[in-house]
Formats: C-alpha cells, structure tokens, sequence
C-alpha cells in the first residue's frame, strides 16, 4: 500500500502574530519571527487501506470526530491530486497536544509534507506555504529550519530561514507547568482580540519595527537585544489578550514564577530570556553553555511539572515513503 511518513517541529515565535486579516484564508494580520526546534516532533503518515470509506484522521492513537483543521489543506491537496482515494491520517506527537506547544504547526507542516509526497502533487515552496497556512497561520514556519521569518505583505505571504541553526546555535528549555489542552483555541482568542481589544490597533502597527529590531539582533547574533524585542513583543501580545472582553489569560501561578527566576537569572548575567504563546509554558531561550545550569534552576521552581531541552532543528521532511 503506498504511504509516505513526514516528521516536523514546533516553532516558537520570538515576535509573535496574534490576530488576521482574512479569517476565512487564515493570514495572519502581521509577519513573524520564529524558532524551529529539533527534540519536540510531530510524526504523520498518510497512506490508503482499500476499505476506508472517508479520510480519517487519528491523533496520538484516538480518531478524531472530523478532520478540524487540518481539512482545508486535505481539500485543497485532494482536489489537484491524480490520485483518488480515502485517506488515512495518523499523527502522533512526542508533547502535549493543544497545550501552548506549537503542535498544530509542527502537526500541519508534517500532514502536508507527508500528503504532498503521496498525493504526488509537487507543489513548489510557495504553495506549500500558502497550503499549511490553511490549517494553521503558524504552520508555514515549520516548513523552515533555524531562525525562521514569515513575512505578511499586502499581497503576499512568503517565508524563509534567515539564519541558520549552526550559525547561532541556542538551546531552549521548555517548562511545562499544564498539559491541559487550552480552553480557548488561538484562532478563536485572535478574534476576540482583534474586535474587542483596545490596543489591538497599535499592536497590528508597532508591529513592523518589532520584526525589524529582531532581524537586526539575529544578524548580528546579539543575545542581549534579541532577548530584550522578544521579552517586549511577547508581553505586548499577552497585554492585547488580557484587554480583550472576555478577557484572556492562558498564563497559571507557575508561569509567573518561572518568569520571576528568568529575571533573577538575568541579573546574575546568565545569557536567558523567555517567551510564552497561547498557553502556559514557559519557553527559555539560553546560549548551550549555560543550558544545564537554567535546567537545574527551572527544575526546582514549584508548578513546573516537566521540563524539555531542546536545540534548534530542521524543517518538515519526509522520512519513509
Ligand atoms: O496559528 P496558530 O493557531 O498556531 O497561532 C499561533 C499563535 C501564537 O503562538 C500565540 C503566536 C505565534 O506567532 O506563534
């Protein structure tokens, strides 16, 4: 039977994207600058058992009630391929699912590698970015390796790696402190944000000099200003959250105490800063040298329930056909 597995990782935006511009096509309102890991994985295969009467998807071994978000890039890459048949889609990731950890990039950015090589529908980088944008604004970026940029103009969205992984390599120390699923999706959150918050505007149009001062830091490898625009960046967009009506708050007790020890480690001179998405994860970004160090720390901080190490890593990539 034929079948193709294609394995992909989270990113982490370090200037992030929160709110469209065209809701229905999924584009994202503002470009973004993000990290591709290499320990955290999503793992799809897509293959077609003669008796499956409808595409199914499985995820981390459970069906799942409708394809969700993954149909709209399914549809599209079904529709131009010559082969006509029901899939099976089976997913699993290494890390909690749904839980502020990128897995619907990492898990979209796999399934659209792995069915562009079955469907054998041979689309060009562009449209593989514009096909995992379908099922999620993040996705693109896992298509990437290293330090990766989407960029959103008016009329286009492209994306690219700008650095890569061996030219700066960084660790990133993931705290877990819930693998609870979240309650609000992002895409719902961005809504809300985008028609209720009062900041919302300014935050769509600061956003462009944000984008500029990481590029400059990531080109000149300057750990310091990096870590101050994304730190900034990524409070401004929990700032936006938490303004919306209904407010939202993805942060737990143990986010704000891993962000307090980040601060005390900063001030010690340790090469660290943080970031935390639609969840209440922790993300640490630290130059290797003083990876174990954080680890030890991070590890003792009450709520903190597990903690994944990681390096920078490659992009989506088939790995069986
Ligand atoms: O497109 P989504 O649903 O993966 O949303 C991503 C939202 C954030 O992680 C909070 C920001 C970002 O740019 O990754």
């Amino acid at each position: 039977m034929k079948s193709a597995t294609a394995i992909a990782h989270p990113n982490f935006a370090l200037i992030k994207y929160w709110g469209k511009s065209n809701v229905s096509g999924n584009i994202p309102a503002m470009s973004s600058l993000a990290i591709t890991l290499d320990s955290m994985t999503s793992e799809t295969t897509v293959s077609f058992p003669n008796d499956l009467k409808k595409d199914t998807w499985i995820l981390n071994g459970l069906e799942q009630p409708s394809l969700g978000q993954i149909q709209l890039p399914c549809e599209y890459l079904k529709k131009i391929s010559p082969i006509d048949q029901s899939c099976l889609i089976e997913s699993n990731n290494n890390f909690p699912t749904a839980a502020g950890l990128a897995s619907s990039a990492s898990g979209v950015a796999s399934l659209v590698s792995a069915l562009n090589n079955v469907l054998e529908t041979k689309l060009s980088n562009q449209q593989m970015i514009e096909v995992a944008m379908l099922g999620s604004g993040s996705a693109a970026r896992s298509l990437y390796s290293g330090f990766v940029l989407l960029d959103v103009s008016e009329n286009q969205v492209t994306c690219e790696t700008i650095l890569e992984v061996e030219e700066w390599p960084l660790n990133v120390i993931v705290c877990v402190t819930s693998t609870h699923r979240k309650t609000i999706s992002s895409r719902k959150g961005m809504e809300i944000s985008r028609k209720t918050s009062p900041i919302y505007s300014d935050w769509v149009s600061n956003h462009h000099e944000d984008i500029k001062l990481a590029r400059k830091a990531i080109t000149e490898r300057n750990f310091h200003q990096l870590g101050k625009i994304a730190e900034q960046n990524c409070l401004k967009m929990h700032q936006v959250m938490k303004t919306s009506q209904p407010s939202i708050d993805y942060w737990n007790l143990a986010t704000h105490v891993c962000i307090d020890n980040v601060k005390v480690m900063q001030k010690k001179g340790i090469p660290v800063f943080f970031t935390i998405d639609a969840g209440p994860q922790v993300k640490i970004i630290c130059e290797p040298d003083v990876s174990n160090e954080v680890v030890s720390v991070m590890e003792r901080v009450p709520g903190v329930q597990s903690i994944i190490e990681s390096r920078l890593g490659k992009g989506a990539r088939i790995i069986h056909e």
